[in-house]
């Protein structure tokens, strides 16, 4: 018997608008990501990453198929189900942060614990702990136009990493960050996968995804290849999908 994947795609399926304006985002991609596996899917601009994000983490809505999340299925589920799944079992990492300005560090990280119940002492010491583990202590009490890029990324991280989260949801994290802070970034996702939980990354940048177990190649809303890391190098040092 296997595992119920942490995240299972089936026949996804995403159309913006309608008629001849219509944009098909995803056509049918299938993807199952098991917990302790790290995936990192890249692809052209356009290709429909972002899109396949946003459903598996329940922020968009499927056209067609499914997303299964520990075997729940998204499109299936109330509002105020799929809100705890979204809080609890998701940590979703975006591109440009999405810190809120006006909490401080420790404060940002702490509010979806809270908003999920957690008592605030609670929230706090956990939120403490996760900046003690990515090394940013003294941060805790600053707001984020206090912080550099990179110390934002990576307090949005813990955000996305506070209480046990078993699928985390990473686009393009790395997008602002020089070389060093990215690797560091890459490490927290890839210690968070061996310690359970599934991850999913979008990156354009070989380096990156070769911290993975598994790389897919989207191209116009399809999964064009999939491979595994060691083979991904030689597929990625070619030059052919991109
Ligand atoms: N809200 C939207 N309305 C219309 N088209 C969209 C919307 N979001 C994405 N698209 C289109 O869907 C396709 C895939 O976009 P996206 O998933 O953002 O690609 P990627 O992240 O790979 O660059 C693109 O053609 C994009 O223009
Ligand atoms: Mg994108």
């Amino acid at each position: 018997m296997t595992a119920t994947p942490v995240l299972r795609l089936a026949a996804l399926t995403r159309v913006h608008g309608s008629g001849p304006t219509a944009v098909h985002a995803l056509k049918g991609v299938d993807l199952s990501v098991h917990a302790g596996e790290f995936v990192a899917v890249m692809g052209p601009s356009g290709s429909g990453k972002s899109t396949l994000l946003t459903l598996a983490g329940g922020l968009d809505t499927a056209t067609g198929g499914q997303v299964l999340v520990e075997g729940h299925d998204l499109g299936a589920l109330s509002r105020a189900r799929l809100a705890k799944i979204r809080r609890t079992s998701v940590g979703y990492v975006f591109q440009d942060y999405n810190l809120i300005p006006a909490l401080t560090a420790a404060e940002n990280i702490a509010l979806p614990r809270e908003l999920d119940g957690v008592a605030a002492r609670t929230a706090r010491r956990e939120a403490l702990a996760a900046l003690d583990e990515i090394g940013l202590s003294e941060l805790a009490d600053r707001f984020p136009d206090e912080m550099s890029g990179g110390q934002q990324q990576r307090v949005a991280i813990a955000r996305a990493l506070v209480g046990e989260r078993r699928l985390v949801l990473a686009d393009e994290p790395t997008g602002a960050l020089d070389s060093e802070t990215g690797e560091a970034v890459l490490a927290l996702l890839r210690r968070r996968c061996d310690e359970g939980a599934a991850v999913v990354l979008v990156t354009h940048e070989s380096r990156y995804a070769a911290w993975a177990d598994r790389v897919v190649f989207l191209r116009d809303g399809t999964i064009v290849d999939q491979t595994a890391a060691g083979s991904a190098e030689t597929l990625l040092a070619g030059g052919g999908t991109r």
